[in-house]
């Protein structure tokens, strides 16, 4: 399912922010207006769209890097 982040759902008279995506198999991937802080909290990113790895399986954690297709 791809979502047009021009087009966020609204429900309940609340327009999202963020679209949390389940990929079938894959990462969760994320789209939208969000802030994305590492570890240790002191930095911060704000992507319009990221692929979080949800295998546990990415040489590059928290980010996907397609190693659940292996
Ligand atoms: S979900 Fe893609 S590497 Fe884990």
């Amino acid at each position: 399912m791809k979502v047009n982040i021009s087009g966020m759902e609204e429900k309940n008279g609340k327009k999202s922010q963020a679209i949390i995506e389940v990929i079938d198999f894959g990462p969760l991937k994320i789209t939208g207006n969000f802030l994305l802080k590492d570890l240790q909290r002191n930095k911060e990113e704000s992507p319009a769209e990221v692929n979080l790895c949800r295998c546990g399986k990415s040489g590059n954690k928290p980010y996907c890097d397609e190693s659940h297709k292996k």
